[in-house]
């Protein structure tokens, strides 16, 4: 792993992984011209991405599996933000799925105008900054993370991919989107999978019979996604992801964060989120203490 001076780009103060972002992609992004039947999946890294890039297109195509056989996910549901889409752009059919982690302010001028839909998924902290620690051992285009205490500090500061995870919450918690924005949580998810999907499948339009429903859910099931090569990464070359070191789809549960703090960790960790949450506290679905 190299220093983060090498790893990453800055964006308008954000740090971007260099493999994956260039200034063009970012460039592309700034211009992409969103369509009104566009479904955009927006989330801090490491919230459920890659389970949501399995999800929509099934909700969308009333559970046909092709896409999720056949497309590795990347190209499947690109990211607005990264290199891939100017390849694959052509290639997408409508309705388009997309995902980012761009913070709400980071959003194109046309997706204001569009009428695009989005799912916003939030996780639990503490299970995220977790996650984002293997990640960093098992991810080759990422600087080291160091302790998992260093890896607190570097998480609290925003010192890390796509900034703090308060700013980017808090940012698409306040927007002036209305019905077009639908919030998730990975939590409610990994809870009823078959509701959260009826959920998503309601926002979208989609009336699913409930046999769609549980063929999606089975087929977006953790242990499925891990067996699925279109999705477990496992056709990244192990220098960029080494699953040797850690699997991409690693445990997939909440709460795993308990296995991880101390005592003194977790109250520093939760001090500074709840003070930067002040205001949207009660509305949060888990405590922080
Ligand atoms: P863990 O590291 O806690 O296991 P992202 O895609 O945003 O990078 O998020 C990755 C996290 O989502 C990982 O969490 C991964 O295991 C989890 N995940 C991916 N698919 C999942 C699924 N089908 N069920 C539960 N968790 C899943």
């Amino acid at each position: 792993m190299s220093s983060s001076d090498e790893v990453y780009m800055v964006y308008r103060e954000l740090l971007l992984p260099n493999e994956t972002h260039s200034s063009e992609s970012v460039k592309f992004a700034e211009e992409f011209k969103f369509k009104d039947d566009d479904v955009l999946v927006v989330t801090y890294p490491k919230s459920g991405t890659i389970w949501m890039q399995e999800i929509l297109p099934l909700v969308l195509n009333g559970g046909d599996l092709t896409p999720v056989h056949t497309i590795p996910n990347w190209d499947r549901v690109p990211w607005l933000e990264e290199k891939r889409l100017a390849v694959v752009v052509d290639k997408l059919t409508s309705p388009r799925a997309m995902v980012s982690h761009f913070p709400y302010s980071l959003m194109p001028p046309s997706f204001f105008t569009s009428k695009a839909k989005v799912i916003y998924v939030m996780r639990n902290p503490k299970d995220i900054i977790v996650s984002s620690y293997y990640f960093h051992q098992m991810a080759g285009f990422l600087d080291d993370p160091g302790t998992f205490d260093e890896f607190i500090d570097k998480f609290l500061e925003g010192r890390v991919m796509f900034g703090k995870w308060t700013d980017h919450v808090k940012s698409w918690r306040h927007t002036e989107l209305g019905d077009r924005i639908m919030y998730i949580t990975y939590e409610e998810m990994v809870e009823d999978l078959p509701a959260a999907l009826r959920r998503i499948s309601d926002f979208l339009g989609r009336n699913l019979s409930d046999e769609a429903i549980k063929k999606i859910a089975e087929h977006c099931s953790f242990t499925t996604m891990k067996a699925n090569t279109m999705s477990n990464f496992s056709l990244v070359p192990k220098k960029y992801m080494d699953s040797d070191k850690c699997p991409f789809l690693r445990k997939g549960i909440a709460g795993d964060w308990k296995n991880h703090f101390n005592a003194e960790q977790l109250a520093r960790f939760c001090s500074v989120i709840r003070k930067e949450m002040e205001s949207e506290i009660v509305s949060l679905p888990w405590t922080l203490d």
